[in-house]
């Protein structure tokens, strides 16, 4: 996107009708600072539930609130200007019935400014997600590994294998069906992710599916080798930064402890008439 900078982001149609065409860029974002990076290059920005094993430390992400899908989405808007903004709906948010999941998106766009908002579940969800789409709230689904859903799915494994297949491939025409603009697979065979593709009329954005999926998306924390506690056999690592960090900090101490820093540049003399604040 950076070669032909857009003046105002894509909204859910318009991601729908890139089915098919360039693949979709995508990410997920927190805080701001990364999604300032991710502006110019994403179709859009999700602020995925991922946040809280990222950022915050959890062992899953059922732990992940309302409150903090808020502030982190109030704080990833903050840095977007081109790419359209999505926002996860977090575990015990929606899966009760329409109502509460329409309560909680609305709450979700308005307080953040987000275009959609993402739950996962496939046919068991249809009604929600055509409850949501026809009250003006735009879903992407998730379907495959759903990571809410590991205490019921066994733990992180890959969905759709063998006579699961066809169920996985009912979520999808389930969920495009209800009206959804887009869905996520995450984890499932590369053979079913491409059927997938053929089959339904909207994009699907691909983690650990395939690379004929209409998108990709990949915990950016994950690429950028900041989070090390695993990593899973679909992540491509662009960079170490983890590490860059953990030698910097080294530095850092060692610079401290040996009063190399600050150094005569870090520090104001008596009068400084050219001193920088
Ligand atoms: O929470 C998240 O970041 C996600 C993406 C990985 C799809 O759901």
């Amino acid at each position: 996107m950076s070669a032909t900078a857009k003046k105002s982001a894509p909204l859910p149609d318009d991601i729908r009708a890139m089915k098919g065409g360039t693949p979709l860029v995508s990410l997920p974002a927190y805080p701001t600072p990364k999604a300032q990076m991710m502006d110019d290059h994403c179709d859009f920005v999700l602020v995925g539930d991922s946040v809280g094993m990222v950022l915050h430390g959890l062992p899953s992400t059922l732990g992940v609130t309302m409150d903090m899908m808020l502030m982190h989405g109030q704080a990833v808007a903050r840095g977007l200007r081109q790419a359209m903004l999505v926002v996860d709906m977090p575990f015990g948010s929606y899966e009760q019935g329409p109502a509460q999941a329409f309560e909680n998106a609305a709450r979700i766009m308005a307080e953040t400014g987000a275009a959609a908002v993402k739950l996962e579940g496939g046919q068991h969800m249809a009604d929600t997600i055509a409850f949501l789409t026809a009250r003006g709230v735009p879903v992407m689904a998730h379907i495959g590994l759903t990571p809410q859903s590991i205490n019921t799915l066994g733990g992180y494994k890959v969905q759709g294998r063998g006579d699961a297949g066809a169920a996985l491939m009912a979520d999808a025409q389930a969920v495009s069906d209800a009206g959804a603009f887009a869905v996520v697979l995450e984890k499932v065979p590369a053979t079913l992710a491409d059927e997938i593709t053929a089959a339904v009329p909207i994009p699907t954005i691909g983690i650990g599916a395939s690379a004929g999926c209409d998108g990709q998306i990949l915990v950016v924390d994950d690429m950028l080798g900041l989070f090390t506690a695993f990593k899973a056999k679909f992540v491509k690592r662009y960079a170490m930064l983890g590490d860059d960090g953990t030698a910097a900090i080294a530095a850092y101490a060692d610079d401290v402890r040996a009063r190399r820093f600050p150094g005569p540049e870090h520090v104001f003399a008596d009068a400084a008439p050219d001193a920088k604040p």
